[in-house]
């Protein structure tokens, strides 16, 4: 690395919390639960966040197995943050107490979700059109913790690409941090532009160069260790926040940091180093949700880890068909006995999947 991967090595802090390098596992919906995280800490993340919650989910969550599930957090996983989204001010303060008694160390707040349904409930991405309630949500946030629990916000680039927009979104950025939220991640794209093409660097270089001192996380098209350094070098952001480029792939994290240290690239996982993997990513699902829930959940990890194994079609039809624990042994028995390299996957990765998503 040109620049010396020492320097982009640092740790960073988020308010007082200690973040130890700046490879950090995005909040995703459907996917970042305990299981993924847990899995991500070990295998090089500094940092998670928990996919998003509603905030009428987590103040009332009850006691159903299920729910409890969304909430959880490991003893292994600090520091860990988890992410509300809702419309009305006064609704976040209950659920982040509740998030935070549960054991998560930062409370994320979304002004990035671009799910229609969520936009036409004024929740996520609306409310970057909405820089008063937005700013508002911060404060009562930051009001109804302890000091030493820090406030964060994701934000994409805007609402659209109207000049209007661009101004909520300075206006947001300063408020939130002026109310004292103590990082921002961006995702430089717009609400309006959901998935669809790229994440703008350039405006996070803009964004990191007028923050200074003030933590920014920089998302979007974090699909491998190189991308992950280039955003670093290029844009100056304090972390990168891995999200679909983490999904079957939690080597992503490991690999990324021994770019930073000047290392050479990492050899792409063996087939029995995708087996152990494998292994270990169900049982922290089983542990978690149980084998029938662990079953559904899994399957869509797996047909993203099935990408570097070198029949990676027939893996993936193959864990399409996993309902309980005997399925998924089954498929490792069958697909993953015999040792051998693994398959580069760089040139399918799929950056158009899961748009329907909450960031
Ligand atoms: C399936 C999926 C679920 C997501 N869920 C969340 C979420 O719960 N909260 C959030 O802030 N962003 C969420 N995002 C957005 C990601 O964190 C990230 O900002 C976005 O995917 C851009 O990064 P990428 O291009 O590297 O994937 C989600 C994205 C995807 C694809």
């Amino acid at each position: 690395m040109s620049i010396g991967g020492k320097r982009c090595l640092a740790p960073f802090s988020i308010g007082g919390v200690s973040i130890g390098s700046p490879v950090v596992q995005a909040a995703l919906s459907g996917y970042s639960d305990r299981a993924m995280r847990v899995l991500a800490r070990r295998h090089g993340a500094a940092y998670s966040l928990g996919e998003v919650l509603l905030d009428k989910f987590v103040a009332e969550v009850g006691t159903n197995r299920r729910n409890l599930a969304r909430l959880a957090v490991a003893d292994e996983e600090h520091p860990v943050g988890g992410q509300l989204m809702g419309s009305n001010p006064d609704d976040f303060p209950p659920a982040a107490r509740r998030l935070v008694a549960e054991g998560y160390d930062v409370i994320d707040i979304n002004f990035g979700c671009p799910v229609k349904k969520v936009l036409g409930r004024c929740r996520g991405g609306y409310l970057l059109s909405q820089p008063a309630t937005a700013l508002e949500i911060v404060a009562k946030v930051r009001d109804a913790l302890p000091p030493h629990v820090p406030v964060t916000l994701k934000m994409r680039r805007g609402l659209d690409d109207s000049p209007e927009s661009l101004d909520n979104f300075w206006t947001i950025f300063d408020g939130a941090f002026a109310r004292g939220a103590a990082a921002i991640t961006v995702h430089g794209r717009t609400v309006k532009q959901k998935y669809v093409g790229p994440s703008d660097w350039e405006f996070l270089t803009a964004v990191k160069r007028h923050a200074g001192d003030r933590v920014v996380i920089g998302s979007g098209d974090l699909f491998s260790a190189q991308a992950c350094v280039a955003m670093l070098e290029q844009t100056g952001v304090d972390g990168v926040s891995i999200a679909r480029g983490a999904i079957g792939n939690p080597w992503i994290f490991r690999q990324t940091l021994a770019l930073l240290a000047g290392d050479p690239p990492l050899p792409l996982p063996t087939i029995h180093e995708q087996r152990d993997m494998l292994r270990e990513h169900w049982q922290l699902s089983m542990d978690l949700h149980g084998e029938q829930v662990a079953g559904r959940s899994m399957r869509k990890f797996a047909i993203k880890y099935a990408r570097v194994h070198p029949e990676h079609l027939a893996v993936r039809d193959a864990f399409i068909g996993v309902k309980v624990n005997d399925d998924w042994q089954a498929v490792l028995a069958r697909f993953y006995g015999i040792d051998g390299p693994g398959r580069d996957s760089a040139a399918d990765i799929d950056e158009t999947a899961d748009c329907d998503s909450s960031g």
